[in-house]
């Protein structure tokens, strides 16, 4: 299951991915603003990361309007590893080494296109483990120990 949601600087974007999603057959649970009106990236962050969590996504996809408050955001709460991508490189690498859980994309940074390759990549690509598997558990330290 795939957690997605976004704000009102998200929105067209996140429209385009759950299209892909429903194309492809992906299960979604979609959150945030559910039109183009104003609403809070943090919220949404929040709410989304909290499907994650709970165990009831597995993975999610958070978009704003340059990916970076909404990641600020995720990356505030336990167990969370959010990373902005804006080509599949970064996609690819960020599941393979830091085993990010959440992708966040930009509204206003990257076009439908390349949004959905990103994604595509994002979930397509597994945690390496080994090497990495000891970096990402120096970062869940820091996270516990407040810094
Ligand atoms: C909303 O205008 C915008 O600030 C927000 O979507 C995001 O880009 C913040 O990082």
């Amino acid at each position: 299951m795939i957690a997605i949601g976004s704000d009102h600087a998200g929105y067209q974007l996140k429209k385009e991915v759950i299209k892909w999603f429903e194309d492809n057959n992906i299960p979604y649970l979609e959150f945030g603003c559910m039109n183009g009106e104003s609403c809070d990236y943090p919220l949404v962050a929040k709410e989304v990361c909290d499907r994650i969590t709970s165990g009831n996504a597995e993975l999610a996809v958070l978009i704003c309007g340059t990916g970076i408050g909404i990641s600020m955001a995720a990356n505030k709460i336990k167990g969370i590893r959010a990373a902005v991508c804006t080509d599949t490189y970064t996609a690819k690498y960020t599941r393979l080494h830091n085993n990010a859980n959440v992708l966040c994309m930009g509204g206003r940074v990257t076009g439908a296109g390349v949004a959905v390759e990103i994604v595509e990549t994002f979930l397509n690509t597994s945690f390496e483990g080994g090497r990495h598997q000891r970096r990402v558990d120096q970062i869940t330290s820091i996270e516990e120990n407040n810094g």
